[in-house]
């Protein structure tokens, strides 16, 4: 093995090249970002999650919504993300500094969710959906995540979360019984509601 140093040399060098491309160079352009002040003194965009979307988030990922849902729509006329009403703007890195993990996702089986607490504003619609997403959406291929409610029996007065469903729901709890969201359900549909791009920065402003 006399050329150990240079198999050292190349493998070093092979480290290093990498790192600086991948790492290094992204730091140095993004690094720097911060949040932009849209009124002076006031409000800073992005803004800072909540406790609450942060640990749904945990649960975002554990249950694997990334495997079918991107968070990263695109500009007006690149793809339909725009008309399909996904956000009124692009998103940009600045978007996701506070995001330790960032949930950009590689399929989009489902629909891109970087803004859907805009769209959809109900955490009713949301638990719902997420409990059987045939009642909200006929025909879809999402997969139901019913797990994350409890079936007990109504107290005295019903939970006032408890799911309402449609008149004439074939698996509609019995008589007496109520189904309500559990914790994991509830921080869930807290990070859900929390994803907004409901605002603008210098580099993306809303599409017309
Ligand atoms: C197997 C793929 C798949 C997985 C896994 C999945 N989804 Fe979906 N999702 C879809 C599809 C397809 C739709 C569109 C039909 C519908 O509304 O159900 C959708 C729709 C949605 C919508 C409504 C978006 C809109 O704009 O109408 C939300 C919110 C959502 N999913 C959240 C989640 C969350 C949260 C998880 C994880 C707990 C998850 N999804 C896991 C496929 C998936």
């Amino acid at each position: 093995m006399k050329n150990l140093p240079l198999l050292f040399c190349g493998i070093f060098f092979c480290l290093a090249f990498s790192w600086t491309g991948l790492i290094l160079s992204s730091q140095l352009q993004l690094g720097s970002l911060r949040p932009a002040a849209i009124e002076e003194g006031e409000l800073t965009y992005p803004r800072r999650p909540t406790g609450q979307a942060e640990q749904g988030k945990q649960e975002y990922i554990r249950l694997g919504c990334i495997y079918c849902h991107s968070q990263q729509p695109r500009m007006k006329g690149f793809g339909a993300d725009f008309e399909r009403g996904w956000g009124d703007r692009q998103s940009v890195p600045r978007d996701y500094i506070w995001q330790k993990r960032v949930l950009l996702g590689t399929m989009r089986t489902g629909p891109d969710l970087m803004n859907v607490g805009q769209r959809l504003t109900s955490a009713d619609w949301h638990h719902l959906h997420l409990y059987d997403p045939q009642i909200t959406s006929p025909g879809s291929i999402m997969t139901p995540f019913s797990y994350l409610y409890e079936t007990r029996r109504v107290g005295e007065v019903p939970s006032a979360d408890a799911l309402r469903f449609p008149p004439g729901y074939a698996m509609a709890p019995a008589e007496g019984y109520e189904i309500v969201p559990t914790d994991r359900a509830r921080l869930l549909v807290d990070y859900l509601l929390s994803l907004k791009l409901d605002y603008e920065l210098p580099e993306a402003k809303f599409s017309q």
